[in-house]
């Protein structure tokens, strides 16, 4: 079983510790303030292959490389007017930019999965931090099997990796509670290729710029069958719930009440108070409560389309999608 340090209560101890698994080319579980990540050295071959390996994660999908700061960052990947902006105005933070590699940057091919762009992110307090320690990036998925939902806590991580690494770093709940926004600048316009825990409303309040969605992942909405399965519970995920079936599980927000929900085997409301933000952070942790309660159903009322609500309905969409 993994060893756990608390950051809190021994952040020293957890510096040396990663420090000493990293160098070994060995993945270790890190705390972000999105979601928990798998993370190890960008730029050594075996230690990525490992966090494939660990993932059971198809290897043509790209990882994004967590840097300590703007100016790190800036020796890995070229920098336009605009995606620098974006990184000043929301680094550190929830934010990936989808940057051209540099010439000669030490990151290894297979955390960019051989294309000429990677994926860059400054997450917020600790990672950070020991990012700036290690002096390396970091290529970090969200730490839990491929296809299953995300971890917001040491605990999410050690039920699903436990086995299978070595050091799982604790730093409590994940605040944020939804993976980096991820966003590509193209010809000076802000594309959104996933929603995240930077709400567009947020980038297009400090831009003045329009943030436009990817033609597709309209498509994937208007057709639900095509969406890809993630983020899967063992249960069934039934979305826009007005009416609740004897002994399903029933995800709510703003204390909404569907018909037949005094039936539901639990009720887990995302925020009483109607706050999206609160609504992201108990999201991964309420789907898999209401799995673990052994209900084969889950049922989840309507979530706002605004602010944060982007994120969690982009992952209840995949959450309730066709399993393979
Ligand atoms: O909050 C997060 O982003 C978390 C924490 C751990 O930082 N990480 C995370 O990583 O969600 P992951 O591997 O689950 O998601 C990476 C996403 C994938 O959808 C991948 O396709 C996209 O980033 N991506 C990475 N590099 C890319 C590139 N060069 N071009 C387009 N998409 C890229
Ligand atoms: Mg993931």
């Amino acid at each position: 079983m993994a060893r756990q340090i608390s950051i809190d209560s021994d952040r020293q101890a957890a510096i040396d510790a990663a420090i000493a698994e990293l160098s070994a080319g060995m993945p270790i579980a890190l705390p972000t303030e999105t979601v928990y990540g798998l993370a190890a050295d960008a730029t050594n071959p075996a230690a990525i292959t490992r966090i494939y390996e660990t993932k059971g994660r198809p290897r043509f999908n790209p990882l994004i490389c967590h840097m300590a700061d703007l100016e790190m960052a800036e020796r890995y990947a070229v920098f336009d007017p605009l995606s620098r902006r974006l990184a000043e105005l929301f680094w550190p933070g929830p934010l990936t930019l989808i940057l051209p590699l540099k010439q000669g940057s030490a990151i290894h091919p297979l955390a960019s999965a051989g294309l000429d762009t990677v994926g860059i992110r400054v997450p917020r307090g600790f990672a950070a931090k020991l990012i700036g320690v290690f002096d390396r990036p970091l290529a970090a998925p969200s730490a839990n099997t491929s296809g299953k939902i995300s971890p917001t806590s040491a605990a999410h991580v050690a039920a699903d990796l436990g086995e299978r690494i070595g050091l799982i770093l604790d730093g409590g709940a994940s605040p944020v509670g939804v993976e980096s926004t991820i966003l590509k600048v193209e010809d000076g316009t802000i594309r959104m290729l996933r929603p995240g825990g930077l709400s567009a409303e947020e980038i297009e309040a400090a831009t003045g710029l329009a943030v436009i969605r990817p033609v597709d992942s309209h498509a994937t909405i208007e057709a639900p069958g095509m969406l890809a399965s993630h983020y899967a519970p063992e249960a069934t995920v039934r979305l826009d719930a007005v009416h609740v079936h004897p002994g399903d599980a029933l995800i709510t927000f703003a204390g909404m009440q569907p018909t037949g929900f005094e039936a539901a085997r639990l009720v887990l409301d995302l925020s009483p108070a109607g706050d999206l933000s609160e609504a992201a952070a108990n999201l991964f942790d309420y789907l898999k409560t209401a799995d673990a309660s052994g209900t084969g159903r889950i049922a989840v009322t309507p979530i706002p389309q605004t602010g944060l609500g982007e994120a969690i309905n982009d992952r209840l969409q995949r959450a309730a999608a066709p399993r393979p």
